[in-house]
């Protein structure tokens, strides 16, 4: 869900209207807002949709300058007005996003159920908030977190108390700011970075007062802290579509020069150097293993790079699904290097398992997109990507650059341990570098692509097949079709393929194979007949100048002949350009696919 709170200078509903815009991405189920009218009635405006039905049931001449407002991801209730935030019950009106896993027990126990009209979590803690009101909103606030647990961040507004937002969180991500125009929170700084590039993060269990004239922050105990502003380097432009028809499309090409701006920092002499991130070389040394942390995406791009170290290295390396691994019996120690990758920084099963971790080695290393997330401030050190604000919901430029730093990764932890030459890391880095000008080369092909998923757009299943480093690219190719064109999409090692599914290939089913690896090339064409010999629609990306002989695809996508472990940067492209114009093509927004949401904070 995506949180907005102001209070100031400006209409109010227009800075909430355009911030939830900015956040839509973490949840378009249903959209509301909160606000004080000129008689000090707190005024609802609420309902199921996105932000821009919430701007056609919202009032033109509404002058009110304080009010929060809310996009939903739902998770207690459905998707109806009433579960729609923000909840107002008595003197309070609320929005929250995270789960409140002891709703039940509190409605209960303070006898509550009478003045509930949805089926939300939220709304127990707007009747709690409420029952405990007795004139100091504060008081209320740090009684009802004493009570309440779960993961949240709540902005609340009291209905005597006119002009005011409270605010408190735990886990759940909420950041603030206070300019001339006036103060400012939300779950996301992309929602107010147009009037502010400086912001601090909430810290949890602390109050957040906002008014006109300013924001006072205390502890629990009431003493003051005084926030830590930071300040962003790019501004609201970052997070325009400048021209392009959607956010997803812009990102993609952005590649190239985010994939120059994570690397070009931590490349000194044509070796890899992550002084900058204050990386001692002492982490790189006595590793006795690996594991790599991550959900989605970030997981998928964890898989590009346990294959690279592991080939170099030679040490056991291991990808897990934090929400998983965060309910094992974790097999790692002290000499244990443990890789947690999240573009947000906030996913809930990534922090929960980089918790873990951290109980168990010091040698934790996270690679995170947004700065100060929670993930980054937990691991004992960070590596940040500078893909800059990425607001598709599925994920791209974030990939790359995730990959792009394994690279690096694998390259110093090769050198350290002596397993290549520094003749042979500074060829991998020159590589590495000349990576954005391929990509270059693969997005002029775009317009090639777009014709050929005319192809794919009546398909109800697809399958992505290849060995070695170009099956770790399939799962993300994979599930970049599932995402955001709704067809059921597999990543399947090309080998395995005979081994069951095969059986579900038949007549006209689009198979994408890429054959960028030449040690199994032979192997991985031979595959490719046993699906062409069953009727599959065969797309081929390889390196090949052309495919002669017809009998082995329908479509070759020739590929910039770069080194074979560099190849999956070229032949990821083309998977997000065929899953972007599949999704158009199908009439479909990629940017906002059913269901998702690309922050997810709750469990
Ligand atoms: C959500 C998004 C995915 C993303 C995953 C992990 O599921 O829809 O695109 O890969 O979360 O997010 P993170 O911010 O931790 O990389």
């Amino acid at each position: 869900c995506g949180i907005i709170g102001f209070t100031g200078k400006l209409k109010a509903q227009d800075v909430l209207l355009t911030g939830l815009a900015s956040l839509e991405y973490r949840g378009y189920d249903s959209a509301g807002i909160a606000y004080f009218k000129d008689t000090g009635k707190i005024s609802l405006r609420k309902t199921v949709g996105k932000v821009k039905d919430l701007r056609a049931i919202c009032d033109d001449d509404n002058n009110s300058t304080c009010g929060i407002g809310h996009t939903r991801w739902a998770t207690h209730g459905g998707v109806t007005n009433a579960n729609a935030h923000p909840h107002k019950v008595g003197q309070v009106a609320l929005i929250h996003n995270g789960i409140i896993e002891n709703y039940h027990d509190l409605a209960t126990k303070y006898d509550l159920t009478d003045e509930l009209i949805s089926e939300t979590d939220t709304e127990v803690a707007a009747a709690l908030i409420n029952k405990l009101y007795e004139g100091d909103p504060k008081e209320a606030l740090r009684k009802a977190v004493a009570e309440i647990e779960g993961s949240f961040a709540f902005c609340v507004l009291f209905k005597d108390h006119p002009g005011e937002i409270y605010a408190v969180r735990n886990v759940s991500p909420m950041v603030a700011t206070y300019c001339d125009d006036g103060a400012f929170i939300a779950s996301d700084l992309t929602a107010f970075i147009a009037y502010n590039k400086r912001y601090f993060i909430v810290p949890e269990y602390h109050i957040l007062t906002m008014t006109a004239d300013g924001i006072t922050l205390e502890d629990l105990d009431g003493h003051s802290v005084e926030p830590e502003y930071m300040e962003v380097n790019w501004d609201v432009t970052a997070a325009q579509k400048d021209g392009y028809p959607h956010f997803m499309i812009k990102e993609i090409h952005e590649q190239p020069a985010a994939i120059t701006r994570t690397i070009t920092p931590r490349i000194k002499d044509m070796l890899p150097d992550f002084s900058e991130d204050a990386i001692a070389d002492s982490f790189f040394e006595n590793v006795s293993d690996i594991t790599i942390v991550a959900c989605g995406t970030a997981m998928y791009a964890g898989m590009v790079g346990k294959t690279m170290i592991q080939n170099r290295l030679h040490i056991p390396v291991t990808v897990a699904i934090a929400s998983e691994f965060r309910y094992e019996e974790p097999v790692i120690n002290e000499k244990s290097m443990v890789i947690v990758v999240s573009q947000s920084g906030e996913t809930i099963d990534t922090l929960e398992a980089l918790r873990l971790a951290n109980k168990y080695t010091k040698k934790t290393l996270s690679i995170v997109n947004v700065k100060g997330s929670s993930i980054a401030r937990e691991s004992s050190y960070v590596l940040y990507t500078h893909a800059g604000p990425e607001i598709a919901v599925a994920s791209t430029k974030a990939y790359t650059v995730q990959v792009a730093s394994f690279y690096l990764l694998a390259c110093k932890l090769a050198m350290t341990q002596q397993k290549i030459s520094v003749e042979e890391a500074r060829t991998f880095v020159g590589t590495l570098q000349e990576i954005p000008n391929y990509i270059e080369e693969v997005l002029a092909q775009a317009p090639d692509i777009e014709q050929l998923t005319k192809r794919m757009i009546n398909a109800n299943n697809a399958f992505f097949i290849g060995r070695g480093l170009d099956y770790t690219l399939c799962m993300e190719g994979a599930l970049k079709l599932k995402e955001i064109s709704y067809i059921h999409a597999e990543a399947y090692a090309a080998g395995e393929l005979k081994h069951g599914t095969i059986a579900l290939v038949s007549e006209g089913v689009p198979v994408i194979a890429a054959a960028t690896q030449k040690h199994v090339y032979s192997k991985v064409i031979s595959n490719i007949r046993e699906v062409k010999a069953r009727g599959a629609y065969v797309i081929l990306l390889s390196k090949d100048k052309e495919i002669t002989d017809p009998s082995i695809c329908d479509v070759h996508i020739n590929l910039p002949d770069v080194s074979d472990e560099f190849t999956i940067f070229e032949s990821v492209v083309i998977f997000q350009l065929i899953a972007y114009y599949t999704s158009v093509g199908k009439g479909l927004n990629p940017d906002q696919p059913r269901n998702l949401a690309k922050s997810v904070t709750v469990e």
